[in-house]
C-alpha cells in the first residue's frame, strides 16, 4: 500500500474532478455523458451535495507525530485497507467496452471493495472472475418477483460476493430531464440486462410466456414501487450475507433499519439522479449517526470526489464512503487504468490530508477535527 501510496506515476488521468469530468466528456457520445454527469430535476440535489461538503472544514492539529499513517478499517468485521468502495454503477458497458470487468479487476488490486450493480453489462458471474480474489458485494434493485430477487442474491453468494446492498431509493426512476430532452436512456436500450438474460429463474419465467423478449420482460419486472421492510425476509432467508440498505436519509429510516436487523446503510441520494431538492447526505449524517450511534455501520455516498470530503464525511459519523462518477469516469477515460489511477490517486488525497491534519488512524478521525462555517 505504501508504495502505491507514493508511486503516482501514470498521468493519463486528471487529478482533479472538474478536469477528469471534462476529459471523459471528450470520449462519449453526448447523450452518454448527460445521462451520466446529471442530476434529476433542476439538480439542486447534485449541487447541494457538493455544497455540503464546502461547508465544513477541517481544523488541524500539529505536532503530533503523522510519521506512519494508516488508512486500514473494518466494516462489520471485513477488513479493507482504505474507507473506500467503489459505489453500484450500472450499465459501465456505455463507458468503456470493458466496463465493469476494467473496473473490478481495479479494485481487486487496490483491495476496495467492488460493488456490482443489478443492471450491470457484464453478469455478476463474469464481474466476479474479472475481480478474483479482490472484494466484491452485490447490489440488488429488486425485482417486482421475488424470486427473481432470491436467485439474484444466491447467485452472488455462490460467486463470493460478501454483502448485498439493496437500493431503496427507486421505487420508480427519478425525473431526469436531460435524459428526457434527449429521448435517451441505457437501460431501455438494453445495456443492463446480463443480468437478467442469464437468470435461470428469469428463464422459467420466460419460457413460460411464449414470444416474450428478454428486455420487455425484464421492464415489466424490474421496478417494486410496494417495496417494504416485509420484504427484507426473503432475502435474509436466501443468503447467508450481510444487507446493507443504500438510499436512507431519514433518521427514522435509519433506525427501522436497526429495528429490522439490517446490518448496515449507505447513506446516499443516488448522486443527485433520484429525488430533486432532497437533503445532501453531508447534512442527513449528523442526525442519522447521532439516532442510530454504533448499532450499525453507516456508509455514505454522493458528492464524493476527495480526501478532504472523505475526511469530513468520516469525522460526521461515517465509516466509509462510495466513489461513484469519479471512477466512472476514470474508466471511460483510460479503463482498468484510468480507475486504477482514480483510486490511487483518492488514496494519496486521503494520506496527505490526515496527515496535514495531525491524524493517524481513521479510527481517530471525529468531529472535533471538523467546524461547519456558512458561506
Ligand atoms: C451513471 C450512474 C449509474 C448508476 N447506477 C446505479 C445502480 O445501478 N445502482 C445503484 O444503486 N446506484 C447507481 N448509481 C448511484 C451510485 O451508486 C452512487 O449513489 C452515486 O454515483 C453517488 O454520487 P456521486 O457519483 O456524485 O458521488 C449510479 C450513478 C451513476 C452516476
Amino acid at each position: 500500500m505504501s508504495d502505491v501510496l507514493v508511486n503516482v506515476e501514470r498521468k493519463d488521468v486528471p487529478l482533479r474532478f472538474e478536469d477528469l469530468e471534462n476529459e471523459a466528456q471528450k470520449h462519449l457520445d453526448k447523450n452518454v455523458f448527460d445521462y451520466e454527469q446529471s442530476g434529476a430535476g433542476i439538480e439542486e440535489t447534485l449541487r447541494s451535495n457538493r455544497e455540503a461538503f464546502s461547508n465544513w472544514k477541517i481544523v488541524p492539529r500539529v505536532m503530533r507525530d503523522v510519521s506512519t499513517v494508516s488508512l486500514h478499517t473494518t466494516i462489520n468485521g471485513q477488513s479493507i485497507p482504505a474507507p473506500i468502495l467503489l459505489a453500484p454503477v450500472g450499465m459501465q458497458g456505455i463507458s468503456h467496452p470493458d466496463g465493469e470487468l476494467a473496473s473490478a479487476a481495479a479494485s481487486a488490486k487496490y483491495e476496495v471493495p467492488f460493488i456490482a450493480s443489478t443492471v450491470s453489462s457484464y453478469t455478476l458471474e463474469e464481474i466476479a472472475e474479472a475481480n478474483g480474489n479482490g472484494k466484491r458485494w452485490f447490489q440488488l434493485y429488486y425485482p417486482n418477483n421475488v424470486e427473481i430477487a432470491k436467485s439474484f442474491v444466491k447467485r452472488a453468494e455462490i460467486a463470493g460476493y460478501e454483502a448485498i446492498v439493496i437500493t431503496v431509493d427507486m421505487p420508480l426512476i427519478g425525473n431526469r430531464e436531460r435524459d428526457r430532452s434527449n429521448q435517451y436512456s441505457p437501460f431501455l436500450l438494453g445495456a443492463g440486462k446480463a443480468n437478467y438474460a442469464a437468470d435461470p429463474v428469469f428463464q422459467e419465467y420466460l419460457a413460460a410466456k411464449p414470444g416474450a423478449a428478454v428486455l420487455d420482460e425484464m421492464l415489466q419486472t424490474f421496478y417494486r414501487p410496494g417495496l417494504n421492510w416485509e420484504d427484507m425476509k426473503p432475502i435474509r432467508d436466501a443468503v447467508d450475507l450481510p444487507i446493507y440498505l443504500k438510499g436512507i436519509l431519514h433518521p427514522d429510516d435509519a433506525e427501522e433499519a436497526v429495528k429490522h436487523g439490517i446490518d448496515g446503510i449507505v447513506v446516499s441520494n443516488h448522486g443527485g439522479r433520484q429525488l430533486d431538492g432532497c437533503i445532501a447526505t453531508l447534512d442527513a449524517l449528523p442526525l442519522i449517526k447521532e439516532r442510530v450511534k454504533d448499532k450499525l455501520p453507516i456508509l455514505l455516498d454522493s458528492g464524493v470526489r476527495s480526501g478532504p470530503d472523505i475526511f469530513k464525511a468520516l469525522a460526521l459519523g461515517a465509516d466509509a464512503v462510495l466513489l461513484g462518477r469519479p471512477f466512472l469516469y476514470g474508466l471511460t477515460i483510460a479503463g482498468q487504468s484510468g480507475v486504477e489511477q482514480v483510486i490511487q490517486n483518492v488514496l494519496h488525497d486521503l494520506k496527505t490530508t490526515m496527515s496535514l491534519s495531525g491524524i493517524k488512524s481513521i479510527q481517530e478521525i471525529n468531529a472535533n477535527a471538523i467546524r461547519k462555517t456558512y458561506r
